[in-house]
């Protein structure tokens, strides 16, 4: 583990990020932080070192990756027949937490787009994550840097969590910004269609391009759906039973405490979480365990950055059943109700 500041100006000097990108061009993974998550990186042009990535994490090897790029003018070595839109949304949005998914070129291994036509990339709003990539002379694939299944990493230790003893390191920029992942848009589509909500909102995109398709997959919210052991899509997930609570304050309070009484009879260890306004109720409740705020309800951005962080002190704390409430499907909260939702598998009760 290297630990590199990153709110010192000249990046360039920094002998760690040298010897890390010595390793990424050698073919090795290196765990490094960007603006949303901390990513687990790999030369992009080498289809043996992507193949560690996979193995690291237990991804499915069907499960593309995204590239990530250092200056703008690296896009036309990565990608191909660029639309004028996507022209138009990089120099609106990069460095940033946004992915486009264009034509690949030949020269970006197989591996990495799981053998797909096409390539997700994104220029990260990092100084050491851009550095990174600048001294290794290769776009870097990488996915987030946790086990597959498991929440993203926004800090160090949580990569340290996952991955130790299965990459050759870490370069620790302490806590990433936004804390959930980017947005990712098909931009070989008319109109460009976004895949996965993220840190650039679909508000921002349109104001660029125009319309925008959404993949109608993160836009329907199921109740109580029961889920066939087949169809059970767990991501982003603690080890504990998460059910997510919707509707008004009072309610939602009173549901919550109908549930809690409900796993306490079964034995289990019980979690909440909540807007910090709602924290003072829950906070040393004798039905629950662990409560831990999540966010704001004034803001958004605060409520994306806790996400992944509680998420996982809740298996820290060996909690067996959490309840979390909704946030608002605007702006950021289309991310975190995406995240939400695919964490509690899709079980919303409508208080
Ligand atoms: O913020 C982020 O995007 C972070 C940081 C490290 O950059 N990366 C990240 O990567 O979240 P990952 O692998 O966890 O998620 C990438 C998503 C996956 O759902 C993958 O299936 C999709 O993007 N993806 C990548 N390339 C694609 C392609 N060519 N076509 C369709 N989907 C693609
Ligand atoms: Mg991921």
């Amino acid at each position: 583990v290297w630990l590199v500041d990153k709110n010192v100006e000249d990046q360039k000097s920094c002998t760690h990020l040298v010897d890390a990108a010595r390793l990424v061009e050698s073919g090795e993974l290196v765990a490094f932080p960007t603006e949303t998550v901390y990513g687990l990186g790999a030369n992009a042009l080498s289809d043996e070192a992507v193949e560690k990535i996979f193995v690291a994490k237990g991804r499915p090897s069907d499960n593309p990756l995204i590239v990530h790029i250092g200056e703008k003018t690296q896009l036309d070595a990565v990608a191909t027949d660029i639309p004028v839109k996507a022209r138009q949304l990089m120099e609106a949005f990069w460095p940033g937490p946004l992915t486009m998914f264009l034509p690949k070129r030949e020269e970006i291994a197989s591996k990495v787009t799981a053998g797909l036509p096409t390539v997700g990339v994104r220029m990260p709003d990092h100084p050491v994550a851009l550095e990174l990539i600048k001294q290794a002379q290769v776009p870097i694939a990488a996915p987030s840097a946790n086990r597959s299944g498991r929440p993203s990493p926004t800090t160090a230790q949580h990569v340290m969590e996952d991955l130790t003893g299965r990459i050759a390191g870490i370069v620790d920029g302490g806590n990433t910004g936004v804390g959930v992942e980017s947005t990712t848009i098909d931009m070989t589509v008319e109109p460009p269609m976004i895949h996965r909500p993220g840190g650039i909102t679909l508000e921002q995109i349109q104001q660029v391009i125009g319309e925008v398709a959404i993949d109608p997959a993160f836009l329907t919210e199921e109740e109580e759906q029961p889920i066939s052991p087949g169809m059970k899509y767990k991501h982003y997930a603690p080890t504990g039973d998460l059910w997510l609570v919707s509707g008004q304050e009072d309610e939602v309070k009173a549901k919550m405490l109908e549930l809690l009484i409900e796993a306490k009879e079964q034995g289990l260890t019980t979690g909440v979480m909540v807007p910090k306004e709602h924290l003072d109720y829950w906070n040393n409740h004798a039905l629950v365990n662990l409560t831990l705020a999540c966010g704001s309800l004034a803001s958004l951005e605060e409520v994306a950055q806790d996400l992944y962080t509680d998420l996982r002190r809740f298996d820290e704390e060996q909690i067996q059943f959490i309840l979390a409430e909704t946030y608002p499907r605007e702006g950021l909260g289309l991310a975190v109700m995406n995240r939400l939702e695919k964490a509690a598998s899709h079980r919303i009760i409508k208080a």
